[in-house]
Protein backbone atom coordinates (compact mmCIF):
# COMPACT_ATOMS: atom_id res chain seq x y z
CA UNK A 1 0.00 0.00 0.00
CA UNK A 2 1.46 3.53 -0.59
CA UNK A 3 3.26 5.10 2.18
CA UNK A 4 0.19 7.33 2.75
CA UNK A 5 -2.22 4.84 3.39
CA UNK A 6 -0.23 3.10 6.26
CA UNK A 7 0.48 7.05 7.56
CA UNK A 8 -3.03 7.46 7.79
CA UNK A 9 -4.10 3.90 9.25
CA UNK A 10 -2.23 4.98 12.35
CA UNK A 11 -2.41 8.27 12.94
CA UNK A 12 -6.36 9.76 11.86
CA UNK A 13 -6.78 13.10 13.24
CA UNK A 14 -9.62 14.13 15.61
CA UNK A 15 -13.18 15.42 14.01
CA UNK A 16 -12.15 13.30 11.26
CA UNK A 17 -12.65 10.29 9.06
CA UNK A 18 -10.54 8.26 7.03
CA UNK A 19 -12.72 5.98 4.17
CA UNK A 20 -11.44 3.61 2.09
CA UNK A 21 -11.58 4.12 -1.68
CA UNK A 22 -14.01 1.84 -3.40
CA UNK A 23 -13.61 3.14 -7.33
CA UNK A 24 -12.06 5.71 -8.79
CA UNK A 25 -12.48 6.50 -12.43
CA UNK A 26 -10.52 9.34 -15.19
CA UNK A 27 -12.94 10.83 -17.71
CA UNK A 28 -9.92 13.40 -19.01
CA UNK A 29 -6.87 14.33 -18.02
CA UNK A 30 -8.30 17.41 -16.15
CA UNK A 31 -11.25 15.47 -14.17
CA UNK A 32 -12.22 12.37 -12.54
CA UNK A 33 -14.80 11.02 -9.46
CA UNK A 34 -14.14 8.46 -6.70
CA UNK A 35 -16.39 7.06 -4.50
CA UNK A 36 -15.25 5.93 -1.37
CA UNK A 37 -17.29 4.08 1.93
CA UNK A 38 -19.99 5.81 3.82
CA UNK A 39 -18.94 6.67 7.65
CA UNK A 40 -21.43 5.25 9.61
CA UNK A 41 -24.06 8.31 11.48
CA UNK A 42 -22.19 10.91 8.73
CA UNK A 43 -25.64 12.71 7.76
CA UNK A 44 -26.01 15.23 5.14
CA UNK A 45 -28.08 16.89 2.82
CA UNK A 46 -28.05 16.12 -0.78
CA UNK A 47 -25.90 19.03 -2.33
CA UNK A 48 -23.75 19.87 0.52
CA UNK A 49 -20.09 19.48 0.56
CA UNK A 50 -17.04 18.63 3.12
CA UNK A 51 -13.53 18.99 3.32
CA UNK A 52 -11.37 16.00 1.53
CA UNK A 53 -8.14 15.76 2.56
CA UNK A 54 -4.86 13.76 2.21
CA UNK A 55 -1.72 13.31 4.43
CA UNK A 56 1.01 15.01 1.91
CA UNK A 57 4.36 15.14 3.41
CA UNK A 58 3.03 14.79 7.10
CA UNK A 59 0.60 17.44 7.10
CA UNK A 60 -3.28 17.18 6.01
CA UNK A 61 -4.31 19.11 3.03
CA UNK A 62 -8.20 20.01 2.58
CA UNK A 63 -10.57 21.07 0.15
CA UNK A 64 -14.03 21.67 -0.19
CA UNK A 65 -15.61 18.97 -2.21
CA UNK A 66 -19.31 18.80 -3.32
CA UNK A 67 -20.98 15.01 -2.24
CA UNK A 68 -21.75 14.30 -5.62
CA UNK A 69 -23.59 11.05 -4.52
CA UNK A 70 -27.33 11.60 -3.07
CA UNK A 71 -28.39 11.51 0.68
CA UNK A 72 -29.72 8.03 0.64
CA UNK A 73 -26.43 6.29 -0.96
CA UNK A 74 -24.58 4.31 1.30
CA UNK A 75 -21.33 5.30 -0.29
CA UNK A 76 -19.68 9.19 -0.84
CA UNK A 77 -19.22 9.69 -4.18
CA UNK A 78 -16.99 13.13 -5.17
CA UNK A 79 -15.80 14.70 -9.06
CA UNK A 80 -12.72 16.07 -9.01
CA UNK A 81 -10.12 18.26 -11.40
CA UNK A 82 -7.12 17.75 -11.04
CA UNK A 83 -4.24 20.50 -11.40
CA UNK A 84 -0.78 19.40 -11.98
CA UNK A 85 0.96 21.30 -9.11
CA UNK A 86 -2.53 21.20 -6.94
CA UNK A 87 -2.11 21.19 -3.23
CA UNK A 88 -4.48 18.11 -2.93
CA UNK A 89 -5.68 17.52 -6.29
CA UNK A 90 -1.82 16.84 -7.72
CA UNK A 91 -2.14 14.13 -5.13
CA UNK A 92 -5.49 12.89 -5.07
CA UNK A 93 -5.54 12.25 -8.78
CA UNK A 94 -3.25 9.27 -8.05
CA UNK A 95 -5.88 7.68 -5.58
CA UNK A 96 -6.54 3.96 -5.94
CA UNK A 97 -9.53 1.61 -4.49
CA UNK A 98 -8.04 0.34 -0.96
CA UNK A 99 -6.31 3.99 -0.17
CA UNK A 100 -7.30 6.30 2.63
CA UNK A 101 -8.96 9.44 2.38
CA UNK A 102 -9.62 11.90 4.99
CA UNK A 103 -13.13 13.64 5.88
CA UNK A 104 -13.78 16.34 7.86
CA UNK A 105 -17.11 15.06 10.08
CA UNK A 106 -19.16 18.52 9.15
CA UNK A 107 -20.42 18.65 5.82
CA UNK A 108 -22.53 22.20 4.99
CA UNK A 109 -23.51 24.37 2.10
CA UNK A 110 -26.08 26.54 0.44
CA UNK A 111 -27.34 24.62 -2.25
CA UNK A 112 -29.83 22.37 -0.74
CA UNK A 113 -33.33 22.28 -1.12
CA UNK A 114 -34.08 23.68 2.44
CA UNK A 115 -32.60 27.41 0.87
CA UNK A 116 -35.40 27.73 -2.10
CA UNK A 117 -38.58 28.93 -1.46
CA UNK A 118 -41.52 26.44 -2.93
CA UNK A 119 -41.69 26.66 -6.90
CA UNK A 120 -42.55 24.54 -9.71
CA UNK A 121 -39.14 24.58 -11.88
CA UNK A 122 -35.19 24.26 -10.78
CA UNK A 123 -33.11 24.87 -12.63
CA UNK A 124 -29.24 24.10 -11.82
CA UNK A 125 -27.05 25.77 -13.83
CA UNK A 126 -23.14 24.28 -13.63
CA UNK A 127 -19.21 24.81 -15.51
CA UNK A 128 -16.75 22.02 -14.79
CA UNK A 129 -17.04 20.62 -11.58
CA UNK A 130 -19.51 22.60 -10.61
CA UNK A 131 -21.80 19.50 -11.52
CA UNK A 132 -20.94 17.80 -8.50
CA UNK A 133 -23.96 19.37 -6.26
CA UNK A 134 -26.15 18.46 -8.64
CA UNK A 135 -24.81 14.58 -9.23
CA UNK A 136 -26.67 14.92 -5.94
CA UNK A 137 -29.76 16.79 -5.88
CA UNK A 138 -30.84 14.95 -9.51
CA UNK A 139 -30.50 11.60 -7.91
CA UNK A 140 -32.41 12.67 -4.74
CA UNK A 141 -36.10 11.69 -4.66
CA UNK A 142 -36.98 15.06 -2.48
CA UNK A 143 -35.91 16.94 -5.46
CA UNK A 144 -38.80 15.46 -7.53
CA UNK A 145 -41.70 15.76 -4.41
CA UNK A 146 -40.33 19.29 -4.30
CA UNK A 147 -40.42 20.38 -8.47
CA UNK A 148 -42.28 19.38 -11.58
CA UNK A 149 -39.22 19.63 -13.41
CA UNK A 150 -35.29 20.03 -13.00
CA UNK A 151 -33.34 21.50 -15.99
CA UNK A 152 -29.80 20.50 -15.27
CA UNK A 153 -27.57 22.72 -17.39
CA UNK A 154 -23.78 22.08 -17.99
CA UNK A 155 -21.04 23.87 -19.59
CA UNK A 156 -17.62 22.49 -20.27
CA UNK A 157 -14.72 23.65 -22.55
CA UNK A 158 -14.37 20.20 -24.65
CA UNK A 159 -17.52 17.39 -24.79
CA UNK A 160 -15.05 15.24 -23.58
CA UNK A 161 -16.04 17.00 -19.95
CA UNK A 162 -19.45 16.27 -20.39
CA UNK A 163 -19.42 12.59 -19.99
CA UNK A 164 -19.48 12.81 -16.45
CA UNK A 165 -23.20 14.38 -16.81
CA UNK A 166 -24.52 12.33 -19.34
CA UNK A 167 -23.46 9.08 -17.53
CA UNK A 168 -25.20 10.29 -14.51
CA UNK A 169 -28.80 10.66 -16.52
CA UNK A 170 -28.03 7.68 -18.40
CA UNK A 171 -27.25 5.54 -14.87
CA UNK A 172 -30.28 7.22 -13.56
CA UNK A 173 -32.83 6.19 -16.86
CA UNK A 174 -30.99 3.22 -16.02
CA UNK A 175 -32.25 2.76 -12.52
CA UNK A 176 -35.63 1.08 -11.95
CA UNK A 177 -36.83 3.11 -8.92
CA UNK A 178 -35.16 6.37 -9.35
CA UNK A 179 -36.54 6.78 -13.10
CA UNK A 180 -39.73 6.34 -11.85
CA UNK A 181 -39.15 8.86 -9.21
CA UNK A 182 -37.78 11.43 -11.54
CA UNK A 183 -40.48 10.21 -14.35
CA UNK A 184 -38.87 12.31 -17.64
CA UNK A 185 -39.27 15.31 -15.31
CA UNK A 186 -35.42 15.58 -15.36
CA UNK A 187 -34.23 17.47 -18.60
CA UNK A 188 -29.97 17.76 -18.95
CA UNK A 189 -28.51 20.36 -21.77
CA UNK A 190 -25.52 20.47 -22.07
CA UNK A 191 -22.49 22.85 -24.07
CA UNK A 192 -19.54 23.26 -24.98
CA UNK A 193 -17.19 26.14 -25.59
CA UNK A 194 -14.33 25.00 -27.73
CA UNK A 195 -15.20 22.38 -29.77
CA UNK A 196 -18.01 22.28 -32.30
CA UNK A 197 -21.05 20.49 -30.48
CA UNK A 198 -24.78 20.81 -30.79
CA UNK A 199 -25.24 23.26 -28.41
CA UNK A 200 -22.35 25.44 -28.15
CA UNK A 201 -22.05 28.86 -25.97
CA UNK A 202 -21.56 29.65 -22.01
CA UNK A 203 -24.80 29.56 -20.45
CA UNK A 204 -25.19 33.09 -19.69
CA UNK A 205 -24.59 34.11 -23.05
CA UNK A 206 -27.55 31.18 -23.99
CA UNK A 207 -29.71 32.71 -21.20
CA UNK A 208 -29.14 36.13 -22.51
CA UNK A 209 -29.90 35.46 -26.19
CA UNK A 210 -32.54 33.29 -25.18
CA UNK A 211 -30.96 30.74 -26.86
CA UNK A 212 -31.39 28.50 -23.75
CA UNK A 213 -35.53 28.79 -23.60
CA UNK A 214 -35.51 27.98 -27.52
CA UNK A 215 -33.68 24.86 -27.18
CA UNK A 216 -35.69 23.68 -24.33
CA UNK A 217 -39.26 25.06 -25.62
CA UNK A 218 -39.30 27.42 -22.02
CA UNK A 219 -40.42 30.82 -21.09
CA UNK A 220 -37.73 33.29 -19.66
CA UNK A 221 -37.40 33.27 -15.88
CA UNK A 222 -40.51 33.53 -14.12
CA UNK A 223 -39.83 34.39 -10.20
CA UNK A 224 -43.17 33.03 -9.90
CA UNK A 225 -42.49 29.47 -10.44
CA UNK A 226 -38.56 29.26 -11.44
CA UNK A 227 -36.11 28.53 -8.63
CA UNK A 228 -32.23 28.24 -9.55
CA UNK A 229 -28.65 26.69 -7.89
CA UNK A 230 -25.59 27.62 -9.39
CA UNK A 231 -22.32 26.29 -9.29
CA UNK A 232 -19.19 27.36 -11.00
CA UNK A 233 -16.24 29.37 -11.29
CA UNK A 234 -16.44 32.97 -9.53
CA UNK A 235 -16.92 34.55 -12.61
CA UNK A 236 -19.75 32.55 -14.26
CA UNK A 237 -21.47 32.57 -10.43
CA UNK A 238 -21.63 36.34 -10.28
CA UNK A 239 -23.08 36.64 -14.62
CA UNK A 240 -25.66 33.78 -13.55
CA UNK A 241 -26.63 36.09 -10.46
CA UNK A 242 -26.89 38.70 -11.80
CA UNK A 243 -29.29 37.36 -14.64
CA UNK A 244 -31.22 35.60 -12.53
CA UNK A 245 -31.80 39.23 -10.30
CA UNK A 246 -32.56 41.08 -13.49
CA UNK A 247 -35.50 38.95 -14.35
CA UNK A 248 -36.71 39.50 -10.53
CA UNK A 249 -35.50 36.07 -8.29
CA UNK A 250 -33.79 36.74 -5.33
CA UNK A 251 -30.70 35.44 -3.12
CA UNK A 252 -32.07 32.59 -0.68
CA UNK A 253 -29.49 30.94 2.43
CA UNK A 254 -29.76 28.63 4.93
CA UNK A 255 -31.33 30.89 7.25
CA UNK A 256 -33.51 32.92 4.83
CA UNK A 257 -34.60 30.36 1.77
CA UNK A 258 -35.23 32.73 -1.85
CA UNK A 259 -35.39 31.83 -5.45
CA UNK A 260 -32.01 31.38 -6.13
CA UNK A 261 -28.82 29.47 -4.26
CA UNK A 262 -25.23 29.79 -5.04
CA UNK A 263 -21.96 28.10 -4.34
CA UNK A 264 -18.30 28.30 -5.66
CA UNK A 265 -17.21 25.04 -7.39
CA UNK A 266 -13.25 25.45 -5.92
CA UNK A 267 -10.57 23.21 -5.62
CA UNK A 268 -6.81 22.93 -6.58
P1 LIG B 1 -14.98 29.49 -21.91
O1 LIG B 1 -14.40 28.31 -22.64
O2 LIG B 1 -15.61 30.48 -22.80
O3 LIG B 1 -14.01 30.10 -20.94
P2 LIG B 1 -13.25 26.30 -16.76
O4 LIG B 1 -12.82 24.95 -17.27
O5 LIG B 1 -12.31 27.42 -17.07
O6 LIG B 1 -13.68 26.27 -15.32
O7 LIG B 1 -14.57 26.67 -17.57
C1 LIG B 1 -15.67 25.82 -17.59
C2 LIG B 1 -16.70 26.40 -18.50
O8 LIG B 1 -17.22 27.60 -17.93
C3 LIG B 1 -16.14 26.77 -19.86
O9 LIG B 1 -17.04 26.31 -20.84
C4 LIG B 1 -16.06 28.28 -19.80
O10 LIG B 1 -16.22 28.91 -21.06
C5 LIG B 1 -17.23 28.62 -18.92
N1 LIG B 1 -17.10 29.94 -18.29
C6 LIG B 1 -15.96 30.54 -17.87
N2 LIG B 1 -16.21 31.75 -17.35
C7 LIG B 1 -17.55 31.93 -17.43
C8 LIG B 1 -18.43 33.01 -17.07
N3 LIG B 1 -17.97 34.13 -16.52
N4 LIG B 1 -19.73 32.83 -17.29
C9 LIG B 1 -20.20 31.71 -17.86
N5 LIG B 1 -19.43 30.68 -18.23
C10 LIG B 1 -18.12 30.77 -18.02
Amino acid sequence: APARTEDLAANVPAGVYAETVTNVQHYTDRLFRFRMTRPDGFRFRSGEFAMIGLVVDGKPVYRAYSIASPAWDDELEFFSIKVPDGPLTSHLQQIRQGDKVLMRKKPTGTLVLDALTPGKRLYMFSTGTGIAPFASLIRDPETYAKFDEVILTHTCREVSELKYGFDLVEEIAKDELLSEVVGGKLRHYATVTREPFPYQGRITDLISNGKMFADLGLEPFNPATDRAMICGSSAMLKETKELLEKAGLTEGANSKPGEFVIERAFVD
